[in-house]
């Protein structure tokens, strides 16, 4: 979703910003601007599209060594230059970036600003003029800054310069992820990390309602209210070469390839020197207390978390619901009496999710987050955190966050069994090794996975996926890959489920993509790949050395079936990488579509 970036210190501002918002892109935006602040004024360039073309507004012009700059993706009001960020207020003295939602700017209008006439759509603008009422009224920037936030409902993270003063950026945040950065005699303002390690890997987390007053030599943290706040810094870890391409074409193609060597990491972080996992013991107790755990997800996130809740129960033996955050958020089921929440999130800023975390949190109950993203507002908001150690995901599809969050279940759940004393064959950490193993020799196959997508995807309007238990699981995550980034219509279904409506759908040529990867079912599915043959669908078979029959498409390793998904999953995202090439589509960046989603 929208991100945000700022620098002041003793160099051009303008490079430093656009390359920030590259960094940002994989975010999802739909238009992009800077505002750049001198002796002579705030000079103000922004453009409706890719960031590219806010270069090319920009071109040679652009100086000064302060600046804030902006991707958005739209919320209130259309993509168009009008309500692309930075707003400006009505004298043009205050130029403001924002990321969020603010639920109240009606009534803040209604009440405030009756008589100015805004020049765009967004709930933004209505900050920004906020700001300079309360200067005309005469206080001073910080007391009008601080005053204007306390006012609005909802979220955001914003970032504030003042025309007559090029030596300041204004922040503040609430609920929207941001962070203040100290570099060699210059400071930066960041949505994440990854956006400025161009200039620096030392970062301050901001809390929420909190406000910091930026120079270049000093960063000043306050309340609201005024109450200054101490804050250090933290190091960052991740490297500038992890955001980069390399020699891949997309990053998807570069992070569906890493897979096996984060299944790798992940057991070497989870295991002591004896070879034995290693969990903090917080965690342990919480789990081993726990009657019941809810886990809470999104998307790609939420199809882990349906496997996830396989593993929990048929390891651990510990009840287990999955529920959509959304849903949850607005539609709370009747809870146990000692829950565990379990929150999967790759951003660690899903806004559904924390909705949801605030909540249970209020009714006294303990959270785990799993997260790729370490100090995000998940993992600082719940009692415990496990890592993916995936190393940042840049494509807006999602590939090895969701292998990663399966394998941490996959450990979760073996320990909770020892805990418990539960007598169990499954060793996550010698199958994790099989399983990465296993990714490595599909992602070997690419030229096989772009000639099944020739056959099976070319000129389709849509596609189904069927599966059964495991199986089930992975085909949802398969249609998600496959609609979201080729725009082909799939869907992804129980097999048994076909015969009550969906099988209407199946014309002569319908591409099924059919996962039989466990043998207690293979005979069920394959009874349902029959049905729909029959009615003229083109079925792909993705099986097992264990499931297989003669004529499968793609004959997976064998590998243990609770753990599958994992494996199956991988032909799933290349096939669906292909199809979207071959469709001219933009893989990384599909359309509509944000990476972090920190709106509800
Ligand atoms: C799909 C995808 C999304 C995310 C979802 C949740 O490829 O990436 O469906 O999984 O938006 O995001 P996180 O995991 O960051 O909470």
């Amino acid at each position: 979703m929208c991100g945000i970036v700022g620098y002041i210190g003793n160099n051009q501002a303008r490079d430093i910003l656009l390359k920030g918002l590259q960094k940002l892109e994989y975010r999802g935006y739909d238009s992009a601007g800077i505002a750049l602040a001198s002796d002579d004024g705030v000079e103000l360039h922004k453009e409706k599209g890719r960031i590219a073309s806010l270069e090319e507004t920009v071109g040679n012009e652009g100086r000064g060594t302060t600046g804030i700059g902006h991707t958005r993706w739209a919320t209130h009001g259309a993509p168009s230059r009008d309500n692309a960020h930075p707003h400006q207020s009505l004298s043009g003295r205050f130029t403001l970036v924002h990321n969020g939602v603010i639920e109240n700017y009606q009534q803040l209008k209604r009440k405030y600003l009756s008589d100015v006439e805004m020049a765009s759509e967004t709930d933004t603008e209505i900050i920004v003029q906020l700001i300079e009422s309360f200067t005309g009224e005469g206080e001073t920037v910080d007391e009008a800054f601080r005053q204007a936030l306390a006012l609005l409902h909802g979220s955001y993270a914003i970032a504030l310069i003042d025309n007559e003063d090029n030596e300041t950026i204004y922040v503040g945040k609430n609920k929207s992820p941001l962070l203040v950065g100290v570099g060699e005699e210059s400071s930066v303002v960041a949505s994440d990390a990854m956006a400025m390690l161009h200039v620096t890997k030392e970062f301050m987390e901001i809390m929420d309602q909190e406000i910091v007053i930026v120079k270049k030599d000093s960063i000043q943290v306050k309340k609201l209210d005024g109450t200054a706040v101490e804050r250090s810094t933290f190091t960052t870890d991740i490297d500038e070469s992890d955001t980069e391409k390399g020699t891949y074409s997309h990053f998807m193609l570069k992070e569906i390839d890493e897979q096996p060597f984060v299944i790798r990491n992940i057991i070497q972080k989870y295991q002591d020197e004896d070879g034995d996992i290693k969990l903090d013991q917080d965690i342990r107790a919480a789990l081993n207390d726990a009657d019941r755990l809810y886990v809470i997800a999104a998307g790609t996130s939420y199809h882990a978390g349906l496997a996830g809740k396989e593993l929990m129960e048929k390891v651990a033996e510990k009840p287990t619901e999955v529920h959509i955050a959304s849903e949850f958020l607005y539609n709370e089921p009747l809870l146990s009496e000692n829950p565990l929440f379990i929150f999967i999130s790759q951003s660690g800023e899903t806004a559904d999710c924390r909705g949801v975390l605030v909540n249970v949190k209020e009714k006294g109950c303990q959270s785990l987050t799993i997260t790729n993203v370490p100090g995000s507002t998940l993992t600082r908001e719940s009692d415990f955190t496990l890592h993916t150690y995936a190393g940042p995901e840049i494509a807006v599809a999602s590939t090895k966050a969701y292998t990663a969050q399966m394998a941490v279940f996959s450990i979760l759940a073996m320990d909770g069994a020892r805990a418990q004393g539960i007598h169990s064959d499954f060793n996550a950490i010698s199958e994790l090794g099989l399983i990465a193993n296993a990714m490595e020799t599909l992602c070997d196959q690419k030229e096989r996975m772009e000639q099944v997508a020739r056959d099976y995807m070319s000129g389709t309007r849509n596609c189904f996926f069927i599966g059964r238990a495991m199986d089930y699981h992975v085909v949802q995550e398969g249609a998600l890959k496959l609609k979201e980034i080729s725009y082909i219509q799939a869907e992804g279904f129980a097999g048994g489920e076909l015969k009550h409506g969906t099988i209407a759908l199946i014309e002569d040529g319908t591409p099924v993509v059919g996962v039989t990867t466990q043998q207690h079912v293979n005979a069920n599915i394959r009874g349902n790949i029959q049905e729909v043959i029959a009615r003229g669908a083109n079925a792909c078979i993705i099986s097992t050395e264990a499931t297989k029959e003669e004529g499968d498409t793609i004959v997976l390793p064998n590998i243990n079936e609770l753990l599958s998904p994992l494996v199956s999953v991988v032909p799933l995202q290349l096939i669906s990488y292909y199809a979207a090439l071959h469709r001219d589509c933009d893989v990384d960046k599909p359309r509509n579509l944000a990476k972090s989603v920190t709106v509800e």
